[in-house]
């Protein structure tokens, strides 16, 4: 294990935490990301491309800023896709991630093209390409950015080698509706959390710089408020405050900007009423001249040409004119329809766009081209990215992630992993258990099904010679009743083995009847979380609760780990210990079965708050104070409004204690830091992980601001009786927040209150002023 010392900065969100880390792989990750020579001049990178767009016709500029799906599934489809960018109207393609295609593509842009411009390729890299790591919202439930870290760096290390540039993650939308699918593609409900994981997962995708070797462009997106859609309805139209906009939605992209991610993708939905992607004030009056971002913005997949979709454009010429104006610089087409960009021309000799304007775009595209080292090293190593995907250290990175982003939910009578260490006989039971490709989830496309080790797998692997493991899926994921892009596209899924579920279920309770413990995998299909899996309904699907039921009744010891993104309502169902594993990837099973045998303890917490059912639907932990506080848990007269479990909520195998919660200083001025420190003993009989949370609310103000907002946190390992002083800093970026009666950030003079502890209810406080001297 190597230390590595990071600097994480929160930027907007959060204060800057100073952390001495230790991951596996630190020093290899380092030395990839410096092993390249220093970031190219910027006079040189400058010269390049003015030499490049001084020969360039309005047409090829067109080109350059438009890119291009490639399914490389149909012949026609590669020929009309190679026939454009032959004729440089394309200088970027995406979806395409096979080596040999990729080189082959490279190699006609570069030496068939008037002005040899290599292509730009982008994929969605969103948690690992061959080795396939848990889903950002487990990541995120790690609460440990050298996770997400870690991960995106084996992640750009594989897409690098197979010739790919850019990827179009992290996802950075705020999620507080889990109706919504993509939910499982960010960090959830909190922006501080949010922040640290978006900064992480661009320094683990670029590297130390943009261009460092065996790395590739990150891609925030989708800018911005793209979690926030009407219903959870994926697509559906957003409108957010500015409070929630300055304060919760817009922190996230801040900090990965200010950690220098080359590009952004913009959103398809309206924000308020005028289209994300056709939004100047969004695109350049935020983006560019408050933020000082510098890379480029692509939209989301047809977004500009979607102007007219929502309409807001007049034709598919105007759509162009308005995108580019507004500040979009590159174009991804729609997969089969037709480009907005490819008009620019024309809207450049009608006087529609400027010539400034469109060479802006160019030049930022061509500058990334240049940065990313295109021109002196177009191709693949064939050999090399072999080697790479094949890599078994990647492995251990994605088995160390599923393993920190369980979250034990439930364990009553700490059943784990003592009845499973001494079971001798195991039953196995869930459509999930042994799916290689819902272990995975979605966003994944080159991921191999027998290089994943199932949950089935790794408990057969892991149990010892003699203890008996049965398997019953029990019953079927049931298929959704409208498919996904993902299911019907050009990426067909494999088709679901069905079991005869009135024989199954019986055969299932039998095996859990004789064996010592039954650990039952439920849960979600890999295609009903994600982009289009929306969902009005956090039952498990299909008949899956009544097999839980009738495992239960039993009365045998059950442990239930679920597979999903969502929290998932179990209606009155109680196994006596509940594990999420999320998608756990590749290595998920391996992971999973080290979990329950004891090797590791647990030690993930929950980043979104566990509603009890649909209807309580959204429910944060940073609400409001209102009236009747006293009757805030009343709000619905038949239940209680709690949840089932609060944000930042997860068990361990050990039990750990908190106090002597100090703060540095009873008074500071407006603008000076506030040092804040608690001790976290670990009371338990075994070394495990912790999460030390630190949260703040403000008493009074401008505005009024939520009765606890998360601003700091950190993961640390104890041993038994071992007690350690987390420190933490609040920025005067952390007191600071946008108040929308004076339509700026402001910092008061008032009272704080501090809460730390291992979750959002942390009980131990202490206070502190702000006032000017
Ligand atoms: C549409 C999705 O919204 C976006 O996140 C993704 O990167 C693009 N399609 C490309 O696949």
């Amino acid at each position: 294990m190597t230390k590595l010392k990071t600097l994480r900065s929160a930027a907007l969100a959060g204060a800057a935490i100073i952390t001495t880390l230790s991951f596996p792989f630190a020093a290899e990750a380092q030395r990839r990301s410096t092993s390249s020579a220093t970031p190219l001049d910027e006079a040189a990178v400058r010269a390049k491309v003015d030499a490049l767009l001084a020969q360039m016709t309005p047409e090829e500029k067109a080109g350059q800023i438009t890119q291009y799906f490639d399914f490389t599934n149909t012949p026609e489809e590669s020929k009309r896709v190679v026939a454009e960018m032959a004729a440089a109207r394309a200088g970027s393609l995406l979806f395409v991630n096979d080596p040999v295609e990729l080189d082959r593509l490279q190699h006609i842009a570069v030496e068939k093209t008037r002005l040899k411009i290599p292509l730009l390729f982008g994929y969605d890299v969103i948690h690992g390409l061959r080795t396939i790591m848990p889903v950002p919202i487990a990541v995120a439930a790690s609460w440990d950015p050298k996770v997400a870290e870690a991960g995106q760096t084996v992640a750009a290390a594989e897409a690098r080698a197979v010739g790919l540039h850019w990827t179009f993650a992290p996802m950075l939308d705020i999620a507080r509706d889990p109706r919504w699918g993509r939910i499982i593609e960010g960090a959830g409900e909190d922006p501080y959390l949010g922040a640290a994981m978006g900064v992480a997962q661009v320094r683990g995708f670029q590297g130390a710089y943009l261009g460092s070797r065996s790395h590739i462009i990150a891609g925030p997106k989708h800018f911005v408020g793209y979690g926030a859609s009407l219903g959870g309805r994926d697509y559906d139209e957003v409108n957010l405050s500015d409070s929630e906009l300055w304060n919760v939605y817009l922190p996230p992209f801040k900090a990965a900007i200010d950690a220098g991610a080359g590009n952004v993708m913009s959103a398809y939905m309206g924000l308020n009423g005028t289209p994300a992607s056709g939004n100047h004030w969004l695109l350049t009056d935020v983006l560019r001249k408050d933020w000082g971002f510098k890379g480029f913005v692509v939209s989301d997949a047809g977004a500009a040409h979607d102007l007219l979709t929502h309409e807001f454009a007049r034709d598919n010429q105007d759509a162009g004119v308005r995108a580019l104006n507004a500040g979009m610089d590159m174009e991804m087409a729609p997969p089969f329809g037709i480009s907005a960009f490819k008009t620019l021309p024309q809207s450049l000799a009608e006087g529609k766009v400027s010539q400034t304007r469109m060479d802006e775009a160019v030049r930022r595209v061509l500058e990334a081209k240049v940065r990313m080292g295109l021109f002196e090293r177009p191709y693949v190593d064939l050999k090399e990215a072999q080697r790479v995907l094949n890599d078994p250290a990647h492995r251990i990175v994605a088995r160390n992630a599923a393993e920190r982003t369980a979250v034990l939910l439930r364990n009553e009578g700490g059943l784990l992993p003592s009845a499973i260490r001494n079971a001798k006989s195991i039953a196995v039971i869930g459509p999930l258990a042994d799916s290689a490709r819902d272990t995975v989830g979605p966003w994944v496309f080159d991921q191999k099904d027998k290089e994943t080790v199932t949950v089935l797998a790794g408990i057969k692997a892991k149990a010892a010679r003699g203890v008996r493991v049965d398997f019953s899926p029990g019953v079927n994921i049931p298929n959704r009743m409208f498919k996904s892009i993902f299911e019907d596209g050009p990426h067909p899924a494999t088709t679901r083995v069905q079991v005869d579920e009135a024989t199954e279920i019986d055969r299932a309770v039998g095996l859990a009847n004789n064996a010592d413990v039954t650990v039952m995998v439920l849960g979600e299909g890999w295609s009903q979380d994600g982009e289009q899996a929306s969902r009005s309904s956090l039952d498990l699907p299909g008949r899956q609760q009544e097999l839980l039921a009738k495992v239960i009744a039993t009365g045998k010891p059950v442990v239930l780990l679920l597979m999903s993104a969502r929290p998932l309502d179990l209606k009155d169902a109680r196994p006596q210990a509940i594990m999420d594993i999320w998608y756990p990837g590749s290595q998920g099973g391996a992971a999973a079965a080290n979990l329950l045998f004891g090797d590791v303890s647990p030690g993930g917490k929950l980043p979104y708050t566990w509603v009890r059912n649909i209807g309580q639907i959204p429910t944060i932990y940073s609400h409001l104070t209102t009236h009747q506080p006293k009757t805030f848990g009343e709000r619905y007269w038949n239940e209680p409004s709690a949840p089932t479990y609060p944000f930042g909520y997860g068990l361990s195998y050990s039990t750990f204690a908190f106090s002597n919660l100090r703060v540095g200083k009873a008074s500071v001025a407006p603008g000076e830091a506030v040092p804040v420190s608690v001790d976290v003993k670990n009371t338990g009989s075994r070394k495990a992980d912790e999460v030390a949370q630190l949260y703040i609310h403000q008493r009074y103000g401008t505005a009024a601001r939520p009765v606890r907002e998360l601003k700091g946190f950190e993961r640390v390992t104890l041993a038994p009786g071992e007690t350690r002083t987390v420190q933490f800093t609040l920025s005067p970026k952390d007191l600071t927040y946008w108040a929308s009666s004076t339509k700026s950030f402001v910092q008061d003079e008032t009272t704080f209150d501090v809460y730390a502890g291992n979750d959002s209810t942390a009980a131990l406080a202490a206070t502190f002023e702000v006032r000017k001297p």
